[in-house]
């Protein structure tokens, strides 16, 4: 195993602890409202300054790019961390969060780690290696249409300006496929994508530490993930689609017709 996912997955069960550890205080728990919806624990606080922790010890230098606490350092190196990916899952009780790091060289996407704490899933890839689930090989669903496919989403809650144009993908989609769900951690959505377990996933408005993990995962899997234009610039657009090359295509053409409008 690469030495530097080595370090990431060490970071990940870490966060995952300090989640773990305090699920059953979350009535307690001081919670602040960043902006409209977007809620910020101690425990998103603490599980990032573990993992930044067990980061730089490990390497120093390395620059971070980390939700809570922004940006530091400079370095052809740079982890992308979401320490709790899901909040608003996690201050319910609602079972689905994750940690999500991702290590970028040169702008490229390099290793990744999406870590489910409560079901103990550990998703991780390193680029040409392949993607793993707990240690096992897993590959993108292999269905071709969307006819018959299970699509994951988000909702752009922190946007009203978008809710307009995402209702109209959903109305185009919704009927062609055999379900939509919305579970709300994108980079666990983005890990199912990559395992199979979703056909394909979309959603407006994320950060690149919504999607840096998720997205390597899955092209590692053997699926794309792209801009809803068809881009590569994912990381900074925010807006992605993601599935197996040929679902892609279909959900692509769909989405084309609403976002040219
Ligand atoms: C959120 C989740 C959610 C997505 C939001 C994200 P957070 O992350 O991934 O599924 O719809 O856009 O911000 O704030 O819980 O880390
Ligand atoms: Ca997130
Ligand atoms: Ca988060």
């Amino acid at each position: 195993m690469h030495p530097m996912l080595n370090i990431a997955i060490r970071a990940a069960r870490a966060a995952g602890n300090v989640i773990i550890r305090q699920i059953d205080y979350v009535q307690d728990m001081s919670v602040s409202e960043k902006s409209r919806n977007d809620f910020v624990t101690d425990v998103d606080r603490k599980a990032e300054a573990v993992i930044i922790d067990t980061i730089l010890k490990a390497y120093p230098d390395h620059a971070i790019l980390a939700e809570e606490s922004g940006s530091r350092g400079e370095n052809e190196y740079q982890w992308i961390i979401d320490p709790l990916d899901g909040t608003t899952n996690f201050l319910h009780g609602f079972p689905q969060f994750a940690v999500s790091i991702a290590l970028q060289h040169k702008g490229v996407l390099n290793q990744a780690v999406v870590y489910d704490p409560l079901r103990q899933e550990l998703f991780t890839a390193s680029r040409g290696a392949g993607a793993q689930l707990n240690d096992r090989r897993i590959r993108v669903s292999k269905r071709r249409h969307l006819n018959g496919a299970l699509l994951g989403t988000g909702f752009p809650f922190r946007e009203n300006a978008r809710i307009e144009q995402y209702i109209e993908t959903f109305r185009i989609l919704f009927p062609v496929t055999a379900g939509v769900r919305r579970a709300g951690a994108a980079a666990l959505d983005l890990a199912y994508v990559a395992c199979g377990r979703l056909d394909g996933f979309w959603e407006f408005g994320l950060q690149p530490w919504d999607i840096a993990a998720g997205a390597l995962l899955i092209e590692e899997a053997g699926g794309i993930v792209s801009s809803m234009e068809g881009k590569q610039n994912y990381l900074d657009s925010g807006d992605i689609i993601a599935g197996n090359p040929s679902l892609l295509e279909e959900l692509s053409k769909q989405i084309k017709t609403v976002i040219k409008n």
